[in-house]
């Protein structure tokens, strides 16, 4: 079909995308990821005729978003703690309420050049957005994966963050052969059970790497495998602060045992359990009575 001007282009493709909440805002954004422009250029180009190699990228874009893919994987781009970062289909698309655990180790009393690790970082969201905050801390960022560790240092570079290592890591494997230890550890781990995945989301279930999201047969393997490792990565006093899934905070609470102070429960902002901290005792602490 030829098209009178990009505008036309625009309605068209908002008419095709009605079947989500802000067709309009998706089919501008589709069409400046399709020519490159930023938002102004959009604009200005509203009049003008429209190349036929433009309509052949948005095509199979609005065919994918139209058959459920996420718009952050066809933009190749998601916003998290106001900075910006490349996704694929490698790593998860980082979610709002993730915001809570960069929240939670900002308000902790660390010191501003502390040792802090991200554990399964995906594209680097938590470890970017830490980073920036305290310029000075000495932040690693671990996954299982090397592919995602990639992705998670272009989005540092992106982000002009420097103060960010990257490790190829199981869980804390790396860091207890090699002794390592770190004032606050954070993570948004895999924790849904294999038979809460089948309920997902069609767009979750089908686009985004199920080793990012399910954790085994309860939720909780990976969690209890980072509390029971965490305990020997923290340096005394130090900090775990990670997210959970709903309905597993009394399981959670239970992972701790006397080597930690009374764990705390933030909830996020539709009142959720959703982030536990946890501060490993000194051993004076330890040692003393409850
Ligand atoms: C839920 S995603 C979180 C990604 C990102 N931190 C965020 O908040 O959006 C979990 C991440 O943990 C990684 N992962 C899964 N199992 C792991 C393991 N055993 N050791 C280290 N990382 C793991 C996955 O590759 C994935 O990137």
């Amino acid at each position: 079909m030829k098209y009178k001007n990009l505008e036309q282009l625009f309605r068209q493709t908002a008419s095709r995308l009605s079947f989500s909440s802000c067709p309009f805002l998706e089919a501008r954004l589709l069409i400046q990821r399709a020519a490159a422009w930023n938002e102004s250029e959009f604009f200005r180009q509203l009049d003008s005729p429209v190349r036929s190699i433009l309509v052949r990228k948005l095509e199979t874009m609005v065919r994918r978003r139209q058959s459920s893919w996420p718009v952050a994987y066809l933009l190749g781009r998601k916003e998290f703690w106001s900075l910006e970062f490349k996704v694929n289909r490698l790593v998860l698309i980082p979610r709002p309420e993730t915001e809570l655990v960069v929240e939670k180790v900002l308000s902790l009393p660390l010191a501003d050049d502390c040792r802090l690790l991200d554990v399964g970082t995906g594209c680097g969201n938590l470890a970017v957005a830490l980073a920036r905050e305290k310029p000075r801390a000495r932040v690693v960022a671990s996954d299982i994966s090397r592919r995602v560790l990639k992705l998670a240092e272009e989005n540092a570079s992106k982000n002009r963050v420097q103060n960010i290592t990257f490790v190829h890591s199981d869980l804390l494997e790396y860091f207890i052969k090699r002794k390592q230890q770190f004032e606050v550890i954070v993570s948004n781990p895999p924790y849904v059970s294999e038979s809460d995945w089948e309920k997902l989301d069609r767009p979750v279930r089908d686009f985004e790497p199920r080793r990012a999201l399910v954790a085994g047969p309860t939720g909780l393997e990976i969690i209890a495998r980072l509390v029971s490792q965490a305990g020997r990565c923290l340096r005394p006093g130090g900090f775990l602060v990670f997210e959970f899934g709903a309905g597993q905070e009394k399981e959670i609470l239970r992972l701790f045992g006397p080597g930690w102070s009374r764990p705390e429960i933030t909830r996020d902002y539709s009142g959720q359990p959703r982030v536990v901290t946890a501060r490993k005792k000194t051993e004076a602490e330890a040692e003393g009575p409850d």
